[in-house]
């Protein structure tokens, strides 16, 4: 079963709206919270693309949660009182996200506020009254100095008392759960996209759960390499200390993957796993050349990322065969890392075209790169031969010009709603010169982009 589903006609709590049943709209965002380490941790999901098995254990926050008796909350009064609703259908929706990020530990200013809500969808009120409100809300947080989210949330009537006393309940309710049954069932990640290709039929089906095995869970370093539970998701990315000491840009990157409730609910292996040939993650990853660790459940096997994909969504695994982890080798200071995606909305779309690159200088000889390409391709591409040409070669204006030309022949993009054939060998060639633009100022960039 579905969350909405469970929320909507089960508890009868009709406040989450159904809209778009595809993870698309916002309409049905509730808050999820669970125990790290002690400590509460909230996050917003679209509750039409999660399984009601992956939240097992955790404190589900509807519309109806947050409310307060007799008065509204100071979200809700933001909203309200800049005329930030209409029809009222989004609005629950804005009101969970934004009160979500009164319960994160981001800084309370508007870019994140904003942030927060760039997976809602408002069809009539028109943004800027939802921006007002925004910042009305990153107001209302700005002297909470240190103070823990969900006690300052209550001393400002953000949220019910309640609240305060979630941890203990979590905790009594952890002691006396069963550990799940794992059948011989269709795997689940977070569900973004399975939900959204099989919406009908997963409901009648036996699911696996992996989103919360702990053995699928974290991101650590051993040596030089760093290695991730399958399960992990793109917001756990976003916060690791030590992929954003290696990757300065990567919330910059990730922050282009979807939207923050999808983000939240998001696993690596399942973009993998989706085998779309736009795969953010998998072009992410390919050019980090990242090996996978795969599992029958009896025995494991290691398999390059780069050979996972064998045709259009087909993949080089047999049916039982599920990732459980995956590993790179962290970035020398040599290396230097960029990755770009152009779609036609900045939030929650696919790309028409996204490229990673990865490339280790010996002074000012390329001595390693790895150039990753999607939408260019039945699969997501490695652009072997332009990274041979390249290898060992000074790297100047022409060596680019020139490569540019020959990653044109190891490229077969069609024309499909996200473009014309032409139209993506053309974004291609500008985002391959975008990478040297961005990691290799001092570069002439005027001839680059003629
Ligand atoms: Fe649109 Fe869930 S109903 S995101
Ligand atoms: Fe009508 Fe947003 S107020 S959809």
């Amino acid at each position: 079963m579905l969350l909405l589903d469970f929320i909507r006609y089960h508890q009868h709590l009709p406040g989450t709206k159904t809209g778009c049943n595809e993870g698309d709209c916002g309409a049905c965002t509730i808050l999820i919270g669970e125990l790290q380490n002690g400590a509460m941790h909230y996050s917003s999901f679209t509750s039409c693309l999660t399984p009601l098995g992956n939240v097992r254990g955790k404190h589900v926050v509807t519309i109806e949660g947050i409310n307060l008796s007799g008065s509204l909350t100071a979200v809700q009064s933001a909203m309200h009182e800049c005329t930030a609703t209409q029809c009222g259908f989004c609005t629950p929706g804005f009101v969970m996200s934004l009160t979500g990020f009164c319960l994160s530990q981001k800084a309370a200013t508007l870019s994140n506020a904003m942030a927060a809500i760039d997976g809602n969808i408002c069809r009539c009120t028109g943004y800027k009254s939802i921006e007002r409100a925004a910042a009305r809300v990153a107001q209302i947080l700005e002297p909470r100095n240190g103070t823990i989210p969900a006690q300052y949330a209550a001393n400002t009537h953000i949220l019910p008392d309640y609240f305060i006393n979630i941890p203990d309940r979590l905790q009594a309710l952890h002691s006396t759960l069963e550990p799940a049954q794992d059948v011989a069932a269709q795997p689940i990640g977070g569900g973004t996209d399975l939900y959204v290709q099989h919406h009908d039929t997963l409901k009648q089906k036996a699911l696996r759960f992996l989103y919360d095995q702990p053995a699928l869970k974290g991101i650590r370093q051993e040596g030089n390499t760093c290695i991730l539970g399958a399960a992990t998701t793109v917001a756990d990315l976003m916060a690791s200390p030590l992929l954003q000491a290696y990757f300065p840009y990567l919330s910059n990157y990730l922050k282009k993957v979807s939207s923050t409730q999808i983000r939240n609910m998001a696993t690596i292996a399942g973009n993998f796993i989706n085998a779309s040939p736009i795969g953010d993650l998998s072009i992410f990853f390919l050019a980090l050349d990242t090996t996978l660790v795969l599992s029958d459940g009896v025995k494991e096997r290691e398999l390059p990322l780069r050979q996972l994909f064998k045709g259009y969504k087909q993949l080089n695994k047999s049916p039982d065969e599920f990732i459980t982890r995956l590993w790179f080798y962290l970035p020398s200071q040599h290396t230097l890392f960029n990755f770009e995606k152009v779609s036609k909305r900045t939030h929650l779309d696919i790309a028409s075209v996204n490229t990673a690159i990865s490339i280790t200088m010996q002074y000012d000889i390329i001595e390693d790169i790895r150039i990753a390409a999607g939408g260019v391709g039945p699969v997501p591409l490695l652009l072997k031969e332009t990274a041979r040409f390249m290898t060992g070669k000074l790297l100047t204006e022409s060596l680019i010009r020139e490569a540019g030309f020959l990653l044109q022949t190891e490229v077969t993009p069609i024309s499909d709603a996200r473009g014309t054939a032409d139209y993506k060998r053309l974004l291609l060639s500008q985002l391959f010169k975008a990478h040297f633009i961005t990691l290799f100022p001092q570069l002439e960039t005027a001839i680059l982009i003629r």
